[in-house]
């Protein structure tokens, strides 16, 4: 292997950039050159690769977005996208891929793998959704961010006696709504994971006032519903009126926190000496403290287990 290629894809997440700059120096480390392509697949499609040095990869480690870029291409998920795809590659000279992103995008790195071109996959996504891996890049960062908004709106939640619905991300999974909640004290997590019954949640809201609780703050899954359909459901059914904070794409932002930085240089550094050793078609993961590597269709094929006791942390530790 002389040349590889590294791009980023999907939804961006804190720490994608320290993932390029690692996958880039290490391949240099080892002697080979490295291109970057902008924009994901939208990107390869085009032609748009630049050639990725240890110095243009310098300074990048702190900042949160990608500087590659990112986009979600339809182009590429047509059957003559995978063809195009690999002519640009092999125009490129590129000898093996690393595709940063989520399960989506490992779709498409599959079938470049599945007409025999070589590809690792770097899990980057805030959700979290990714079996094979315990954490993804990014999430954690945007646990933190999530965090401090809730604890913002707990003061003001506190002083003036209120409920509050705080939405976040995830997309169909739960474990970012859980994570915020768990730490932030909140009194109620909604995740899609689930089932959750409107009479139940009114019901608790009740005796936590009865007990003396002034005000109240609900983690929810934008998996499960909007905060406004939630609040609506609260106001018809509990008579409760409730605030709501969509927290949207400030949790996809900012600087990486120390853990997704480091996990995004380890995770790029191991995905290129993989590649080295011969694996394909793989994902690195983090499994119990270790770096690890699968299959990448057990990102999508098998789900990844909701951690039951976090939930039931959250009522234990809400009375
Ligand atoms: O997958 C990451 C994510 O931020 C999800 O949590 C969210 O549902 C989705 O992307 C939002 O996508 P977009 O940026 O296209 O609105």
């Amino acid at each position: 292997m002389k040349r590889i290629a590294v791009l980023t894809s999907g939804g961006d997440s804190p720490g994608m950039n320290a993932a390029i700059r690692a996958v880039t120096r290490s391949a240099i480390y080892r002697g080979l050159d490295v291109i970057g392509f902008r924009r994901g697949y939208e990107g390869l499609l085009d032609g748009d690769g630049v050639p990725l040095t240890k110095s243009s990869v310098g300074g990048i480690i702190h900042r949160g977005g990608t500087m590659l870029r990112t986009a979600r291409s339809d182009r590429f998920r047509r059957p003559e996208g995978i063809n195009e795809a690999i002519s640009r590659l092999r125009e490129y000279d590129i000898d093996g891929l690393v595709v940063v992103g989520g399960d989506g995008s490992f779709r498409g790195a599959w079938a470049l793998h599945e007409q025999g071109f070589p590809v690792a996959g770097i899990p980057g996504t805030i959700d979290n959704d990714i079996a094979g891996t315990d954490s993804t890049i990014g999430f954690d960062t945007a646990c933190n961010t999530a965090l401090q908004s809730v604890e913002k709106l707990r003061d003001t939640a506190s002083s003036h006696d209120r409920l509050f619905i705080v939405e976040v991300m995830g997309r169909s999974a739960g474990f970012l709504a859980l994570e915020v909640a768990v730490a932030s004290g909140a009194e109620c997590v909604l995740v899609p994971e689930v089932p959750f019954h409107l009479e139940h949640l009114c019901e608790k809201l009740h005796y936590a006032k009865q007990r003396g609780k002034t005000h109240s703050m609900i983690i929810l899954a934008e998996g499960v519903m909007s905060a406004n359909q939630l609040a609506s459901r609260l106001k018809d059914t509990g008579g409760y009126e409730a605030r709501i904070t969509v927290l949207g794409h400030v949790q996809r932002g900012g600087s990486p926190s120390s853990f997704d930085a480091v996990l995004a240089s380890r995770m790029g550094a191991s995905a290129v000496e993989m590649l080295l050793e011969g694996q394909r078609g793989f994902m690195v993961g983090y499994v119990n403290q270790q770096l690890t590597s699968c299959p990448l269709p057990t990102a999508w094929e098998s789900k990844k287990p909701l951690n039951h006791e976090m939930m039931a942390l959250v009522e234990a530790l809400s009375i």
